[in-house]
């Protein structure tokens, strides 16, 4: 019997499934694909041992890219969708990550006609406008999601992200070393919000990562309670996120405000 993979379902097939493309194999997308994904995404690493299957098998493929080399890789191995992630975003993304508003529209230059989703910093209709008048064929978004009634993390993550302010998040792999994440830390780093745990590490990543007696404190305060055991992955965006709407209800708000703000950016 196939092992439960975290698909997210579709009526009968599963619409799609993502992987960290450093942190996997073949078989696991072999195993993935044997559950008939409509899309396969991949993120984070080197994406080339990967896609040949993935289109062999009828699945689209999806690759989000965080620079320029990475976006054209992603059209040389014809990929059908680029997501082009810039630094604002919530949770992981390149250490030396671009900024969202002038990354998407070279990336879109350089991939047509292949659409590019725009990622990082969207959190409303405006944004999806935005991203819409950079050439984008639509957003990838996030943050907002994980404050949806649906969304399955913790509710003092959601009310976190609920009450958080853009300024209080910062990109770091602090929080990647303390926990003993596999994660490369000279590529990645996670935008986040802050935690007192993590606060003494601040610009000492390269020591915490040679100092296992801190990284044990840390794992101990997790399994003592007195720190998260995930950090609080967060936009820059959060400050427009202020409510925990059903997933369905948010669609159809950031649809309105999109078409609203496209009307207001025509108007003469
Ligand atoms: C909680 C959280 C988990 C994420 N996990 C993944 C992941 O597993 N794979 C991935 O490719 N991107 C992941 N991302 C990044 C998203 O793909 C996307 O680039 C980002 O959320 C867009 O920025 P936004 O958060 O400002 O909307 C995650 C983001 C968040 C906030």
């Amino acid at each position: 019997m196939a092992r439960e993979l975290p698909i997210v379902a579709g009526a009968g097939k599963p619409w799609g499934v993502g992987f960290l493309s450093w942190a996997i194999d073949v078989g696991a997308v072999d195993l993935a694909l044997e559950h008939g994904p409509r899309a396969v995404m991949l993120s984070f690493g080197d994406p080339s041992p990967f896609v040949e299957r993935i289109r062999e098998a009828g699945a689209a493929v999806i690759i989000q890219v965080t620079d320029l080399e990475e976006a054209r890789q992603a059209v040389d191995l014809g990929a059908d969708v680029i997501v082009a992630q810039g630094t604002e975003s919530g949770g992981h993304g390149a250490r030396h990550g671009r900024s969202t508003l002038p990354f998407v529209p070279v990336v879109v230059d350089l991939a047509a006609p292949v659409p590019v989703l725009a990622a990082g910093g969207i959190a409303d209709g405006r944004g999806v406008a935005a991203a819409l008048a950079l050439g984008a064929a639509g957003a990838l978004i996030g943050t907002r999601f994980q404050a949806t009634a649906e969304a399955l993390v913790d509710p003092s993550i959601t009310k976190a992200i609920v009450e958080g302010r853009g300024q209080d998040t910062e990109r770091s792999s602090v929080s990647d070393i303390a926990r003993g994440a596999r994660w490369p830390s000279s590529k990645y780093t996670a935008r986040t919000l802050g935690h007192p745990s993590l606060e003494p590490w601040r610009g000492r990543e390269a020591e915490l990562a040679v100092t296992p007696e801190a990284q044990l404190a840390y794992q101990a305060a997790v399994a003592r309670g007195d720190a998260p055991p995930l950090p609080v992955w967060a936009s820059e965006a959060i400050d427009l996120i202020t409510d925990l709407p059903p997933a369905a209800d948010l669609v159809a708000a950031l649809a309105t405000q999109a078409d609203t703000a496209l009307a207001r950016a025509g108007r003469d």
